[in-house]
C-alpha cells in the first residue's frame, strides 16, 4: 500500500534536486510512508531522484526531493517480502537486496536473499509511472545467505559489490555481471558475537571499507585489497557511548567525518574523522524528529550536496520513549558537509 502516485510528471524532469524549502527546521520530510513501514535504505540517482527500500514491503519506490509527498513505484519484487541494501554500480544502474523477510514473526528469510539489478538508464517519470519501465533482472540468489543488508560498490571496472550479511556476520563479494560470489571478510569485527546483528552498513571510500556492526555498537574501517579482502588491521572509527545508539547505515563526508544513523538513538550522529568527537546533528533520544533512523546518504546535485537524506523506521522496531510509533519517512537534513 503506497500513497497516491505522482501524476504531474514535468516537475520530475529537472536534473538538480533542490531541498524542500518550506518550514524553518533543518529537517524536512520528503516523503512519509504508511505507518509501520520499516524504511530501510536509499540511493540517489544521477538526476537527484531517490530510490528507497522498505524492509516491510516488496515495492522499490522512487521519490523526488523536488516533489515532496509523492512516490512512484519502480518495481514490485513479487517473490520477495522485504528489501534492504541498494547501491549504484554503474551510472543509473542499481543493485538491490531482496529476501523473504517477515518483520513481525520474525523470520529473516534465511536462504532466500538475492541481489537484483535495476537499470534506470533513460527512464523518466511520466504520469505517475516510469517510462520506459526499468529493466529489472536477478543478479544471483545466494542459498547460504542469512540476512543480506548493506551493499557497496567495490570495483566499477569489474562491477563487483560487497554485500553485508548481518546475521551470518560476514561480507560477500558479488560480481554483478556474472553473479559469482564469495565470502571475503569473516572476522570478529563483522560477527554478531552474542547478539542477533553483526555487520550492517558498508561504504567504500578510496581503498578503505567502513562498516557498522550494530550488535557491537561500533563502526570499523579497514583497507582493502582489490579483491575485497582486508589489506590491514581493523580500526575502530566510531564507538557508541551507550547501547541505545545502534549504528546502522551511514555516510562519510569529504573530510572523513561519519554521519551515522543511530537506530533506537533517534538521531544522526556526526563522528569526527579521528573518532574522538561525537555530535548529534539531528534528532534526540526522546524526540520523533528523526525516529529510528536507518540510513544516510548525501545528495549529488549542486543544490543538495550538503543535504543528508535519511531513511527512518518511525520506531516500528524500537518505539520512541518505549511507546511511540510514527510513520517511516525519507528526511532531508541540512548539514555543513558534503560527500
Ligand atoms: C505488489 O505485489 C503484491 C503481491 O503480489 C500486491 O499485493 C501489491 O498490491 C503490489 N503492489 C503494487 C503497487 O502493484
Ligand atoms: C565464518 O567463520 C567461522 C569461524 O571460522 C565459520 O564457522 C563460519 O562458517 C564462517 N562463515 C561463513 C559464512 O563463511
Ligand atoms: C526517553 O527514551 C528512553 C528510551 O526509550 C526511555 O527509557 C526514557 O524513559 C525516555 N525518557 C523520557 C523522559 O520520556
Ligand atoms: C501508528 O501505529 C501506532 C502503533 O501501531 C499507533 O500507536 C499510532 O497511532 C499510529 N500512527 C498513525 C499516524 O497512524
Amino acid at each position: 500500500m503506497l500513497p497516491a502516485l505522482v501524476t504531474a510528471a514535468s516537475c520530475l524532469l529537472a536534473t538538480a534536486a533542490a531541498v524542500p524549502t518550506h518550514g524553518k527546521s533543518h529537517i524536512e520530510t520528503v516523503f512519509e510512508f504508511p505507518n509501520n513501514s520499516f524504511v530501510e535504505n536509499l540511493a540517489v540517482r544521477p538526476n537527484g531522484q531517490i530510490l528507497v527500500t522498505v524492509l516491510t514491503s516488496r515495492e522499490l519506490v522512487l521519490v523526488d526531493p523536488q516533489r515532496p509527498g509523492h512516490s512512484v513505484l519502480v518495481h514490485n519484487f513479487t517473490d520477495a517480502n522485504g528489501l534492504t541494501g541498494i547501491t549504484e554500480y554503474e551510472p543509473d544502474v542499481f543493485a538491490v537486496a531482496t529476501g523473504d523477510y517477515h518483520f513481525k514473526t520474525p523470520n529473516w528469510g534465511q536462504g532466500t536473499w538475492a541481489l537484483w539489478s535495476v537499470d534506470l538508464r533513460g527512464v523518466k517519470v511520466q504520469n505517475g509511472a516510469l517510462v520506459p519501465p526499468p529493466k529489472v533482472s536477478k543478479i544471483v540468489h545466494v542459498p547460504e545467505s542469512q540476512l543480506f543488508n548493506g551493499i557497496a560498490l567495490l570495483s566499477k571496472k569489474d562491477k563487483t559489490l560487497l554485500v553485508a550479511d548481518t546475521k551470518a556476520g560476514v561480507i560477500y563479494r558479488v560480481n554483478a555481471k556474472t553473479g559469482d560470489y564469495k565470502v571475503v571478510i569473516n572476522s570478529t569485527e563483522t560477527s554478531p558475537l552474542q547478539t542477533p546483528h553483526g555487520v550492517n552498513g558498508v561504504r567504500i571510500y578510496g581503498d578503505t571499507l567502513y562498516f557498522s556492526n550494530s550488535g557491537q555498537f561500533e563502526i570499523f574501517k579497514v583497507r582493502l585489497h582489490e579483491d575485497g579482502t582486508p589489506a590491514g588491521p581493523f580500526v575502530v572509527a566510531a564507538k557508541a557511548k551507550t547501547e541505545i545508539d545502534e549504528y546502522d547505515d551511514f555516510a562519510v563526508d569529504h573530510d572523513g567525518n561519519i554521519f551515522t544513523s543511530t537506530g533506537s538513538g533517534n538521531s544522526i550522529l556526526k563522528v569526527s574523522a579521528n573518532g574522538k568527537h561525537q555530535t548529534i546533528v539531528a534528532g534526540s533520544l526522546n524526540s520523533t524528529d528523526v525516529a529510528e533512523p536507518t540510513s544516510a546518504v548525501f545528495g549529488r546535485g549542486p543544490l543538495d550536496k550538503s543535504t543528508l537524506y535519511v531513511t527512518t523506521a518511525g520506531g516500528s522496531a524500537v518505539p520512541v520513549n518505549g511507546n511511540i510509533i510514527i510513520p517511516g519517512k525519507l528526511l532531508a537534513i541540512k548539514t555543513h558537509s558534503r560527500a
